[in-house]
C-alpha cells in the first residue's frame, strides 16, 4: 500500500549535548543519527571522549561550535546551565561506569536526561537518579531500544487488550557470539570494557543483553518480577564476568519465565527472541526480522502481523509502507520523537495524556539494575532463589 509521507514540523525545535560517542565508538552515532530522524533535536555540544583531541575532532566533523566541546561532562553541565541558550538535554553514551555520575551533574544542573542502558551499577544510584528527577520535574529516558519497535508496540497492545488472556509463561532470549573469542586482549574497544568489572559493573553479559530481554518483557506484559534464579557463566580464559546466563523468573501474577543471554552463542548475531504464552493465545516476536509478528488464537492457525497494515494498532510509529522494512534506527529514533515530543510540549506547558510517556524512563532503568544485581547475587550464592 502506498500511503502520503507523514509531515512533521522540522523546526529544530530541541538543543542537546552528548557524553561519549567520539571517534571509533559505537552507539553513540546511531543516537545522532535517531534523534536528527524527526526534525526535533540538533545536536549543539559535546564531550565525546575523555580524550578532548578527540571531542575536538569529533565535534569538529559534527560541526560543532568549538566553544560548545567540553573537556569533561561536569564541565559541560555547570556552563550550559549557565548559558541562556543552554542544552535542553543531554544524551549519555559513554560505557557503563560514567551514567550515574554524568546523569547526576546533568539532572543537579536541571537538564534532561537520556542515558543508555544498563542506567547505573547499583539500585541506590538508580534510586538516587530517580527521586532527582522527579525533585527536578525534568525528563528521563532510558534507551531500552526495542520498546521502540512498532510490532513490540502491537505485542503491548494485544497483551493489554485480553487477547492473549493471562499470562502463563514467557521465554525470552538474547543470543550473540562476538565474545567467543577473547578479542579484548587483540585491543578491541566494545569487548575491553564490557569485560572490564570497572566499567561494566558487576555483569557483563546480563548487564548488556539480559536487561533488553527483562524490558522488553516488562513493556509487552507489564509483569513486575517477583523472584528469580539465575546461572551466569564466566566463558572466555582471564575474564572475571558472565558472558551466559539462564535465568528462572516468578511474575508477580504468579506465571514463569525463561530468559537466556548470551555472548558465546555460535551462529547468532542479535538474535533477540520473546515469545509470551496466554490462556487464549501467545506471540512471538523476533529483533531480526522485527517487522512482523507471529500471534496464534487458541483453535486457529498461525496469523503474521505485519507493520504498517491498517489493522495494525500501532501504525502511528511506522514510518514507511509495509514491504519496505523498518529496523533498528527507526525504533531508536521512535523512542527520541516520543521522548522529544514530550519534552516540548513541557516546555510549552501542555497538557500530557498517556501515549507522552511511552518512552523507557528512569524508573525501567531503576527495574533493569534490580534485575541485573538479583542475577549476580543469585549466581554468587549458588544460583539460589533471590526476591526482587
Ligand atoms: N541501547 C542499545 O541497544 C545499546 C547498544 C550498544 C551499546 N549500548 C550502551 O551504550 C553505551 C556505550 O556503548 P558503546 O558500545 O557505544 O561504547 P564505545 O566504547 O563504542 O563508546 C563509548 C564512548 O564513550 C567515550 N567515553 C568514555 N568515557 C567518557 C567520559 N568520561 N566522558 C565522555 N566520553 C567518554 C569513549 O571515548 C567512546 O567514545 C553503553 O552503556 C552500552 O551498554 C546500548
Amino acid at each position: 500500500m502506498i500511503k502520503e509521507s507523514k509531515f512533521e514540523s522540522n523546526v529544530r525545535n530541541l538543543h542537546y549535548g552528548m557524553v561519549g560517542g567520539g571517534e571509533g565508538s559505537f552507539i553513540g552515532d546511531i543516537h545522532r543519527k535517531a534523534a536528527a530522524f524527526d526534525g526535533k533535536c540538533q545536536l549543539i555540544a559535546g564531550c565525546f571522549s575523555r580524550d578532548y583531541n578527540n571531542t575536538l575532532r569529533t565535534g569538529t566533523n559534527l560541526g560543532i561550535a568549538a566553544d560548545r566541546l567540553y573537556e569533561s561532562f561536569d564541565e559541560m553541565a555547570a556552563k550550559e546551565a549557565g548559558r541562556a541558550d543552554g542544552i535542553n538535554f543531554v544524551s549519555i553514551v559513554a560505557p557503563n561506569h560514567v551514567h550515574y555520575s554524568a546523569a547526576k551533574a546533568f539532572l543537579s544542573n536541571g537538564i534532561n536526561v537520556v542515558c543508555d542502558k544498563p542506567l547505573v551499577f547499583r539500585v541506590d544510584e538508580a534510586e538516587e537518579l530517580s527521586e532527582l528527577t522527579e525533585r527536578n520535574k525534568l525528563l528521563f529516558c532510558v534507551t531500552y531500544t526495542y520498546s521502540g519497535y512498532p510490532m513490540v508496540k502491537q505485542a503491548r497492545k494485544l497483551v493489554k487488550d485480553g487477547k492473549i488472556g493471562d499470562i502463563l509463561m514467557v521465554v525470552g532470549e538474547y543470543p550473540q557470539d562476538w565474545l567467543i573469542s577473547t578479542i579484548e586482549n587483540e585491543g578491541q574497544k566494545q569487548a575491553a570494557w564490557r569485560t572490564d568489572p570497572n566499567q561494566s559493573g558487576v555483569s557483563n553479559c546480563i548487564g548488556d543483553l539480559g536487561s533488553h530481554i527483562e524490558n522488553t518483557v516488562a513493556y509487552i506484559t507489564g509483569l513486575k518480577i517477583k523472584s528469580l534464579c539465575a546461572k551466569l557463566d564466566i566463558i572466555g580464559e582471564g575474564r572475571t564476568l558472565d558472558t551466559n546466563g539462564s535465568i528462572v523468573i516468578k511474575y508477580d501474577n504468579g506465571s514463569s519465565g525463561i530468559y537466556w543471554a548470551s555472548q558465546v552463542a555460535i551462529g547468532n548475531d542479535n538474535a533477540l527472541k520473546v515469545r509470551i504464552y496466554g490462556t487464549k493465545g501467545s506471540l512471538e516476536w523476533y529483533q531480526e526480522n522485527p517487522d512482523y509478528l507471529k500471534v496464534t488464537y487458541l483453535g486457529q492457525p498461525l496469523q503474521i502481523y505485519h507493520r504498517g497494515c491498517r489493522y495494525i494498532d500501532s501504525v502511528a510509529s511506522s514510518r514507511i509502507p509495509p514491504g519496505h522494512p523498518e529496523g533498528y534506527y527507526e525504533a531508536f529514533a521512535n523512542i527520541y520523537n516520543r521522548f522529544a515530543s514530550t519534552l516540548l510540549k513541557k516546555n510549552s506547558g501542555e497538557i500530557f495524556n498517556e501515549d507522552d510517556f511511552d518512552f523507557p524512563n528512569v524508573k525501567d532503568g531503576l527495574e533493569g539494575v534490580k534485575f541485573i544485581n538479583s542475577c549476580v547475587k543469585s549466581s554468587k550464592s549458588g544460583a539460589v532463589w533471590v526476591e526482587l
